[in-house]
């Protein structure tokens, strides 16, 4: 594997992170992104082997890729990833970190760990069990309290909660969920709802601006002071008087996209350059056709030199026409399409 230059857009955005969606499946079903009844799942055939990823993942990181970020559905359906991490974990990457719902997470914390995963992040909604199983049709708020719980335990620092605000939904836990992350030495992430993929029920005005997040927050606690250092993070960080930090995700309202360096990679292989994006490359089918190691990075770099997608900017240019961006139809013709094949 030779690295060279990171491969550059033609924004001159740099190829160094890559999201691996591990499992199109999930065992929750959130509102803002799986709430239809019944699903397009890829089929079982389709579906990489952790050797498959792992030679995709050492093409990546040849073209720049440096931090890993696995991602479902829900990555811990997914059976033996402790075997993935391993093999991941060998690779010269700065970050290697796994986004989850935190339901299966007590159960696989210490595994995780032992097989050289660094950093987690949990998505957490809502402190109310009966909020949660509204929100989710699932009753398991405890399962993710012990999941984050474990993550402590077995050692995980740099802990990250991400909280999709939504209006009349949970916009009334943002100080209850402050001190929660707080507590539990995390930092939370306020993500603003988007009208990704699967959000079939989004509306802008279930929409919390940040901007209105950020009035709120210092009407009542001061202050906030803006943190420097984001570079092509998805999260503004800001500091509360007492000294408190948190992170706000503002991809509806105010998108980075000139800052985005992220890959997705779907659990079939198909491979997106965007969250919006309507087509992907199948790096399966040129993988399983013999496709050399560096045939695939010639396919992958001229891709990448292509790309120009600034999906969330172009939608944010929608302004008042704005709904949501695919329909369940199409969504169940494209499962290409879905958030939760794509990988959050
Ligand atoms: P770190 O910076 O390493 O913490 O990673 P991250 O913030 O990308 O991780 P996480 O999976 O927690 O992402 C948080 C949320 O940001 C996602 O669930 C999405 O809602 C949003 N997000 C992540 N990637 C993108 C992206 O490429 N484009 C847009 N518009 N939003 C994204
Ligand atoms: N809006 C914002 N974030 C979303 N996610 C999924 N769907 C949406 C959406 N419509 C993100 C959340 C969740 C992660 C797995 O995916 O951050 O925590
Ligand atoms: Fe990147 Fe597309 Fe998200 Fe913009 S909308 S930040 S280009 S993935």
């Amino acid at each position: 594997m030779s690295r060279t230059e990171p491969a550059r857009d033609v924004l001159r955005r740099p190829l160094t992170n890559l999201r691996l969606s591990v499992t199109d499946r999930c065992n929750l079903r959130c509102a803002y992104c799986m709430p239809e009844e019944e699903y397009s799942w890829l089929p079982s055939s389709e579906i990489l082997s952790f050797e498959e990823i792992s030679s995709l993942v050492d093409r990546f990181v040849a073209l720049g890729v440096k931090k890993v970020r696995l991602t479902g559905g829900e990555p811990l359906v997914r059976r033996g990833l402790p075997t993935l991490i391993k093999l991941l974990a060998a690779k010269p990457l700065d970050e290697l970190a796994l986004t989850t719902n935190g339901v299966l997470l007590a159960e696989h914390a210490h595994a995780l760990k032992a097989a050289g995963l660094q950093r987690v992040t949990v998505s957490l909604d809502t402190l109310s069990r009966a909020r949660f199983l509204r929100l989710t049709r699932r009753d398991q708020l405890p399962q993710v309290l012990e999941g984050i719980a474990a993550a402590r335990q077995a050692g995980f620092s740099g802990l990250k909660l991400d909280t999709v605000l939504t209006r009349g939904v949970n916009d009334d836990e943002v100080e209850g969920l402050l001190e929660f992350a707080g507590d539990h030495d995390a930092e939370l992430r306020f993500i603003e709802y988007m009208d990704v993929g699967g959000a079939t029920r989004w509306s802008m005005a279930q929409v919390v601006p940040a901007k209105e997040l950020l009035e709120q927050l210092s009407q009542r606690f001061g202050a906030i002071a803006p943190l420097p250092g984001r570079g092509s993070a998805p999260a503004e960080r800001f500091r509360l008087p007492d000294g408190r930090t948190f992170g706000v995700i503002a991809s509806t309202t105010q998108p980075f996209c000139s800052a985005c360096d992220r890959a997705r990679l779907t659990a079939d292989g198909h491979w997106f350059t965007c969250l919006y994006a309507t087509q992907g490359m199948d790096l399966k089918a040129a993988l399983r056709g013999g496709a050399s190691a560096d045939e695939l990075e010639v396919l992958i770099r001229a891709a990448w030199e292509r790309r120009s997608d600034r999906g969330a900017e172009e939608r944010l240019a929608l302004r008042g026409g704005r709904g949501p961006s695919v329909s369940a139809a199409e969504l169940k013709a494209a499962p290409h399409r879905e958030m939760h094949t794509r990988g959050g």
